[in-house]
């Protein structure tokens, strides 16, 4: 990835941003220069000397998101992206019709934990970021992670596909609506829907090797209309 894509002082958010696919892209834009903020719930890397701004931020409480957002504030004064990543998924059967009371089957607290990061996240990060944007004027970008159990659903991830829908029609929806009420500040949303990324037992440089892909099309679209 070169300089072309002119991330120098973007002050960029990836939620979840610890481990997996987020760790990769927030190492690949801190490298191209981008102020870049880790918001998890796992700061474990919260001394770590590693170019990354890392602050604890649970995506699911809108204390924690606000609370976060004043912190960034606080240290660059704007916001230019929002990764919206922070995601978890429980693979389990709709109905497990072996027994009665399985641990297997799917429910109301598998639903309330998945909802609440996947899509409650998404909404609360992506109002506060909007906010901010607003009062900047600028062009801001929101980029989505979906998936494609999403779009096509997935075996034994029923309420996990669901949510990633939701992230989908978030994404279109609250965009829409913005660019309807809250003229000439055109934030961008988008959203990334990866397949299946392989990673027990990788080092984050094989992750990266599987999306490749994703992690370009991330860049491009923060990269546009800068
Ligand atoms: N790995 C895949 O195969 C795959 C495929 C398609 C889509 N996705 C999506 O990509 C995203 C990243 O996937 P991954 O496999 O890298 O995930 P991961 O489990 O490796 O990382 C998720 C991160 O989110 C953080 N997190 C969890 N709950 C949080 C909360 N309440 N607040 C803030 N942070 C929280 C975790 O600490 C972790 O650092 C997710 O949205 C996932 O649904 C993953």
């Amino acid at each position: 990835m070169q300089n072309w894509l002119q991330l120098e002082n973007k002050v960029i958010i990836v939620t979840g941003g610890e481990t997996g696919i987020e760790k990769a892209i927030a190492d690949k834009l801190s490298g191209l220069s981008a102020n870049v903020i880790s918001a998890d719930i796992h700061t474990d890397s919260a001394n770590k000397q590693d170019g990354i701004y890392h602050i604890y931020c649970d995506v699911s409480s809108k204390e924690s998101v606000d609370a976060m957002v004043q912190k960034v504030i606080a240290r660059y004064g704007k916001i230019d992206v929002l990764i919206n990543n922070a995601g978890v998924a429980k693979p389990q059967l709709f109905v497990d019709a072996s027994c009665n009371d399985s641990e297997y089957e799917a429910d109301t607290d598998s639903f309330d934990f998945i909802f609440n990061i996947n899509v409650k996240g998404v909404f609360l990060c992506s109002q506060a970021a909007a906010k901010q944007f607003i009062k900047q004027k600028i062009k801001g970008t929101i980029i989505n992670m979906s998936s494609e159990s999403g779009m096509e659903g997935s075996a034994g991830q029923s309420i996990y596909a669901a949510s990633k829908n939701a992230v989908n029609s978030f994404t279109r929806a609250d965009i829409t609506t913005i660019d309807r009420y809250v003229k000439n500040y055109n934030i961008k949303g988008v959203t990334c829907n990866p397949t299946i990324i392989i990673k027990d037992g990788g080092s984050i440089q094989e992750l990266v090797k599987h999306v490749p892909k994703d992690i370009e099309l991330y860049l491009q679209v923060i990269a546009q209309d800068y």
